[in-house]
């Protein structure tokens, strides 16, 4: 499968991208292929402004020239991943500035829905899983980004997957990229 892997990290070196490293590489094994976005390293804009607006009136609206270009690097995929950093219980604002933007009216949600029927997220978050399920942040996070966001926008085969522990864990960075790499294996 033609497969776009989105990376929303400051630093390409982080766990996070080694983690992105590692589903990719097992990924390549059962013979899919990847296109990397790097959103930092492109620093990708994630402010929405009126250009992205969208209008709830019109489902043809033509966005911006980045908005279009992000949009046809989806459609020239079969499928995506999104690797990223929990960031205070959600994902970063540059992530969620792209699914602001280029996940629009029209072309994700609304007349038509998001171009891939396979979107897997993988969090990378700094906490155990005790510490997310105490507050219930496991529930929430999966609330928001599973059902909020990639089942409103009609993805059939989706998923999102936390590796826990970067900061909390013992050997952590060993844990969750051995995690990474089997779900890379999964995919
Ligand atoms: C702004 C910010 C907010 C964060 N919020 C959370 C959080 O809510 N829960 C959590 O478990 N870790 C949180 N972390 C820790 C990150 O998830 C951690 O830096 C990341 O998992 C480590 O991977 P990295 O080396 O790729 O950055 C936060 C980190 C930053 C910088």
């Amino acid at each position: 499968m033609k497969t776009l892997l989105v990376i929303a990290h400051p630093r390409r070196s982080s766990l996070t991208g080694q983690a992105a490293d590692a589903f990719r590489e097992a990924a390549q094994v059962n013979g899919h292929a990847f296109e990397l976005a790097d959103l930092a390293q492109e620093q990708f804009d994630p402010v929405l402004r009126e250009a992205d607006e969208p209008n709830w009136n019109d489902p043809e609206k033509v966005y911006s020239e980045d908005v279009r270009r992000e949009m046809q690097r989806v459609e020239r995929n079969d499928a995506t991943v999104i690797v990223f950093p929990v960031y205070w219980w959600s994902m970063p604002a540059l992530l969620k500035g792209w699914i602001d933007r280029v996940w629009n009216n029209g072309w994700a949600y609304g007349a038509r829905k998001f171009p891939h029927q396979r979107v897997w997220m993988i969090g990378v978050a700094g906490g155990l899983p005790d510490s997310f399920a105490k507050r219930g942040y496991d529930t929430a996070i999966q609330t928001q980004l599973d059902v909020g966001i990639l089942d409103y926008c009609g993805v059939r085969e989706r998923r999102l997957q936390l590796l826990h522990g970067s900061i909390e864990g013992d050997d952590y960075p060993t844990q969750i990229l051995t995690q990474a790499r089997a779900l890379g294996a999964e995919f």
